[in-house]
This record gives structure tokens, C-alpha cells and sequence, in this order.
């Protein structure tokens, strides 16, 4: 019924999201552990009402505005998305059709690989660096139509230095370079300034990790003009609603809520790292909201089973090179020590075992 390449594709698996009333600790798609600032409820209030019968701004007027003031950008050079997954999904549209080349690092979000099955395009797929580092020379030399690169990306928690992507993005010369920030909020530095060097580059934010808005579906992209233009082709004629435009609006003019939840999980990223070594992972250094917890050459399928029956998800990728790896969102302090309680008597005998192994008993 549908074409080959649907037929043929893998779905995209989206993390375990609890029925209603089961009491889970949620720690496996790096959602916020802190709630939207109050403006963001009253803003719903207040939109949810007569204007309901109408049609929302094509281009989601009040959200973007509130962008364009936030980050300094001028609103024409910003869209709006039902998440920055829908962003993500009109650009594989409008840049790839049948066997044309897509280039990005793996391990990194899965959902490129799906976008990419369903234009039919090809993957260049380039292994990270040392360290988890993007490989953005290698990158370089792909010459892809479209280039992608996560940053922090997911699910090592890495960032790509500003002056690298760059650098990057000129070599790219007239080629699409997407620097996809969804988690940049938790880190040091940002590339978002680049859009105003670059007429190839486009920057992808979303409200669903910082800004705590996961369920409403907001995400940010900026790009030069001829870009936005060609994109707006792509796009549902109303991707956004009424409520979200008014919750993403209030979000983004209550930045310093934000910035404050923020503080919070990196100083508890900090205290998780230590500990996630301390019980003898290896950690590479997060600048997101998750850590990767990695014990080398180990299956952590079946701790991630035994944490999910201690009512505890984290996420697990057997498919990747990371299968020797938990990743785990960071919750709230005391979703942290209950995580703890539970993997510590979970790791321990398996260290234990590698310990006699190695010493030859
Ligand atoms: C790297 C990356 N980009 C984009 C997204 C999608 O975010 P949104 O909720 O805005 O669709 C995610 C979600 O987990 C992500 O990990």
C-alpha cells in the first residue's frame, strides 16, 4: 500500500513513556525534572478560550517575536516548529530526495536515520572521535547536500566548540550544515551566532529540555532568509496551535526560570558524574541534561531491565556502539539517590566478577 522504502524502514522507537497513574521514575528521554514557569500556565489559561475557533498565525507570530527579542535575531529569520523534530523533518524534505547524501556522526539521535529512510537518501554515516568528539573533518570531506551535527550530542552528551563548526560550515561552502542545539542551554557555549556569518547554516533549538515544555511541542530553527523561504514551502500551513504559540511566547520572556532550573540539573550532572565514576563507569564529560554511563564491553541491557522492575527508566541503545552504556537523564536530587540505591547493589557484583577475572581466578 505504501512506497518500497516505508515498507522496507525500521520505525523510529521513541523512549517508554508511562500510562497515566504509573508511578515511574523517569529518567530515559531527558526531560526537565523541574516544571514551566507559572507564566506559561496562566498563559494557557488565557488562550484557551473563544479565539480557539479560529485559525492560529501561520507563523506563530507571538512565539517567534518573543524568539526574535530573546536571542537577538530578527523574527524573518526564524521559524516556529511543532517541535524541533518537525524542523527537522521539513529539512530532510526540502533537501533530500532519492539517493542524495545526508552526513552526520553516529552514535547521535535516531531520528536523522529515519527522516533520512524516508526521502530515500543515503547515509553517511562517520564514526566519533577520540573522546566522543565530532568528526567535523571528516565531516568536511563527506561533501554531503546536507550535514548534521548535534551538539551536545546525544547520547555522549559532547559539545562541538563554536570556532570548529565554523570552520566547518565555510569549508561546506553552499552546502547545508544543521547544527542541532537541543540541549546547548546545559552547556558552556553555543553556535548560534552563526547564522549571521553563514547563508548555509541553520541552528535548531527546542523548548522541550531546558524550557521544560516537552509536552507542548515548541522548537526554534534560525537560518538566513533564502533558507527560512524555502522551508516555509514545506510547512503545514498551521503547525502550530493557539496554546502553544501562547506557552512557548511566555516560556521564552521567562528565560531566567529557565536559566535557574538550569543551574540546578548541571550541579546535579556534576554530582552524578562523580558518583556514576565512583562506582566504576567510565563518564564522558556532559555539557547536556543526560550523562552516558558506559562499563566497556558489557551488555547493559540487563541492568536497564532490572532498573525498569525497580521503577526506574533509563535508556539503553542496544542497536549501537553504546550498548555498553546506560544513558540517564538527570532528575531531581532525590530521583538521583533512588537511582543510586538501586544500580549501586546492580553494578557492584558485576565489578566484582571483571576484578577475579582479570587477576586469573
Ligand atoms: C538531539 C535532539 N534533537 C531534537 C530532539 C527533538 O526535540 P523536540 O521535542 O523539540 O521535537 C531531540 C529529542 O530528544 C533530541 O535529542
Amino acid at each position: 500500500m505504501f512506497r518500497e522504502a516505508i515498507e522496507r524502514m525500521a520505525p523510529y522507537t521513541p523512549g517508554e513513556q508511562p500510562r497515566p497513574g504509573q508511578r515511574l521514575i523517569k529518567l530515559n528521554t531527558n526531560e526537565n525534572p523541574y516544571p514551566p514557569s507559572p507564566g506559561v500556565r496562566r498563559a494557557i489559561l488565557a488562550s484557551a478560550g473563544a479565539a480557539l475557533r479560529l485559525y492560529p498565525p501561520p507563523r506563530a507570530d507571538a512565539f517567534v517575536a518573543a524568539a526574535a527579542r530573546l536571542y537577538g535575531i530578527p523574527a524573518s529569520h526564524i521559524l516556529a516548529g511543532n517541535g524541533s523534530d518537525e524542523l527537522l523533518s521539513m529539512i530532510f524534505r526540502a533537501a533530500l530526495g532519492h539517493g542524495d547524501r545526508v552526513a552526520y556522526a553516529l552514535p547521535t539521535y535516531s531520528l536523522y536515520d529515519t527522516l533520512a529512510a524516508i526521502q530515500e537518501a543515503r547515509v553517511a554515516a562517520v564514526p566519533l572521535g577520540p573522546g566522543f568528539a565530532q568528526p567535523l573533518d571528516a565531516l568536511a570531506r563527506e561533501r554531503a547536500q546536507l550535514t548534521i551535527v548535534c551538539s551536545p550530542n546525544s547520547p555522549c552528551g559532547t559539545l562541538a566548540m563554536p570556532d570548529d563548526l565554523d570552520a566547518l560550515a565555510r569549508r561546506l561552502g553552499r552546502r547545508l550544515l544543521v547544527i542541532d542545539e537541543a540541549y546547548v542551554d546545559f552547556a558552556e557555549a553555543n553556535a548560534l551566532d552563526l547564522v549571521r556569518r553563514h547563508r548555509n547554516v541553520i541552528v535548531l533549538r527546542t523548548l522541550s529540555k531546558s524550557f521544560s515544555l516537552a509536552g507542548m511541542r515548541l522548537g526554534l530553527l534560525f537560518a538566513q532568509l533564502p533558507i527560512v523561504e524555502s522551508l516555509l514551502k514545506v510547512k503545514d500551513s498551521y503547525n502550530l496551535n493557539r496554546i502553544a504559540i501562547a506557552a512557548g511566547a511566555q516560556a521564552l520572556d521567562d528565560a531566567a526560570w529557565m536559566r535557574r532550573n538550569v543551574e540546578k540539573v548541571k550541579r546535579t550532572r556534576e554530582l552524578a558524574q562523580q558518583r556514576l565514576r565512583a562506582l566504576g563507569f567510565e563518564v564522558p564529560p556532559s555539557s547536556s541534561n543526560f550523562v552516558l554511563a558506559r562499563l566497556p564491553d558489557r551488555d547493559m541491557a540487563p541492568v536497564t531491565a532490572a532498573l525498569r522492575r525497580r521503577g526506574i527508566l533509563v535508556r539503553h541503545f542496544p542497536a549501537s556502539v553504546f550498548r555498553d552504556a546506560i544513558r540517564i537523564s538527570i532528575g531531581t536530587p532525590a530521583e538521583m539517590n533512588a537511582l543510586f540505591k538501586a544500580l549501586e547493589p546492580l553494578i557492584k557484583p558485576l565489578l566484582a566478577k571483571r576484578l577475579r577475572t582479570r587477576a586469573g581466578k
